[in-house]
Parts: structure tokens; C-alpha cells; sequence
């Protein structure tokens, strides 16, 4: 196992002690979150956890539910999540994230915002005293909106590339058949609260990637003299 990967699982099973038996859980989206699942898995069949029903955040998160036996039932049968875990792309201090780095995002925020506590497990590679220095922010457009929607971000001095698939010609499509733009800022995103409200006004925008004052607590994994560990920073509001 790598250390990237070392990082990741023991952030994963970190969160899972977060967890409590007749929990209804947010299962987040990524190969973080995807070791969080299997991690929740192997608590449910060895019986320390019961009566867990899970939510799923994409297609990628339901086939890994399904493929381990954990219960789901779907967001729109449900009043409330008890506890939703996911990864993130960038967390900064004040625990504003960019997430939709797998171009699920849509169903992470729905999920997210339906749940009483959103836990966010990430390596330490993913903190960052700035949003969108590097990593740019997607945004879901419907397809045939895309270049309009481009347009007007460029507008808001924010550089698009409409992300495309691997392993197929074309653009990436998400779980809801739509696209997505890859945004990066001239100076990154300072204002995270405005650039989510002003993105998701353009026409054709389904959602942006920007998680604001939704987190409540952070796990970060890192590898201090080879000794892989977790932590959990304060909020710096
Ligand atoms: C998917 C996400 C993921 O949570 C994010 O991309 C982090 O993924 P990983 O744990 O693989 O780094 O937002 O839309």
C-alpha cells in the first residue's frame, strides 16, 4: 500500500468509530470514501454496528453498498441522515471545501445538506490555505448549456476546460447525464459563499463543487516519522 493509500485508510476507519448502530449514513464518493465503505462493512458483518442503512452519493457509492451487503434506501425516502462521511478535493481552514473531483458532487451536497453531521476524511495532501490555487472547481452543466455556461464564467475571470472521459472519446458524463466544467479562478477563490451563489445563477448550472459552512468536522491522515496517524484540526472561523 502506498502512502497516499495508508493515509486514506486510516482516516477511513477513524470515521467509521464515529458511527453508531441504527444510524441512517450518508456513504460519500471516492477512493477515500470508497475505504470508509468497506471499512463500514466489515463493522456491520462482524456485528459491532446494527441496523445501519445507508445513502448513497453516486453510482460509484451504490455498486460498492450493494457489492458488501449494506442496506441503502434512497435520499428522497428519507427526512434526515444521521451522519454523512466523504472525501473532499481541498478543505481550508475555516473548512470550506471543493469537492466533485469524481464529478458527483450533485448528490454529495443533497446528501450532505439533508444530514445532521457531515464528517470529512481526507490525507493531508488535501489541505490548503487557499481554495482553487490548484484545483479547479467543477461545475455540472447541462449539456447542451456548456459553452454558454463557459462563456459566462470567463466573464468572471474563471477559466473553464470541459473535463473529458478516459477510455472513451468525448466528455466525462455524470450519474445525471450531464457535464462537467473545470474551473479554475485567476487568484483562486477567496469569497467561497458569493462564487457558489453567483455559479450556480448562470443558467444551465445544476451545482458547483463548493461545500460553505457545511462541514463540521474534519479527520485528516498523515504520515509523521513513517507512522501513519489522524487528526482533527479545529475550524478557524
Ligand atoms: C467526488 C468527490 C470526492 O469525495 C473527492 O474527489 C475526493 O476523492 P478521493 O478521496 O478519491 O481523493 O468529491 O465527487
Amino acid at each position: 500500500m502506498d502512502s497516499q493509500t495508508q493515509m486514506k485508510k486510516i482516516v477511513a476507519d477513524a470515521a467509521i468509530k464515529e458511527v453508531e448502530s441504527e444510524m441512517i449514513l450518508g456513504l460519500g464518493s471516492g477512493s477515500t470514501a470508497a475505504l470508509m465503505i468497506k471499512s463500514l462493512a466489515d463493522e456491520i458483518h462482524s456485528g459491532k454496528l446494527k441496523h445501519i442503512t445507508g445513502v448513497a452519493t453516486s453510482f460509484q457509492s451504490e455498486v460498492l453498498a450493494l457489492e458488501l451487503d449494506i442496506p441503502l434506501i434512497d435520499l428522497a425516502s428519507v427526512s434526515r441522515i444521521d451522519l454523512a462521511i466523504d472525501g473532499a478535493d481541498e478543505v481550508d481552514p475555516a473548512f470550506q471545501l471543493i469537492k466533485g473531483g469524481g464529478a458527483c458532487h450533485v448528490r454529495e451536497k443533497l446528501v450532505a445538506s439533508k444530514a445532521e453531521k457531515l464528517l470529512i476524511v481526507v490525507d493531508e495532501s488535501k489541505m490548503v490555505q487557499n481554495l482553487n490555487k490548484t484545483f479547479p472547481l467543477p461545475v455540472e452543466v447541462l449539456p447542451n448549456a456548456w459553452k454558454q455556461v463557459k462563456d459566462m464564467i470567463s466573464e468572471m475571470d474563471g477559466c473553464s476546460t470541459l473535463r473529458m472521459a478516459q477510455k472513451k472519446a468525448g466528455p466525462v458524463v455524470t450519474d445525471q447525464g450531464n457535464l462537467i466544467l473545470d474551473v479554475l479562478f485567476n487568484d483562486g477563490i477567496k469569497n467561497p459563499k458569493d462564487i457558489e451563489m453567483s455559479i450556480n445563477n448562470i443558467p444551465g448550472v445544476l451545482e458547483n463543487g463548493l461545500f460553505v459552512d457545511i462541514t463540521d468536522k474534519v479527520l485528516v491522515g498523515k504520515i509523521e516519522n513513517k507512522i501513519p496517524l489522524v487528526y482533527s484540526p479545529t475550524k478557524v472561523c
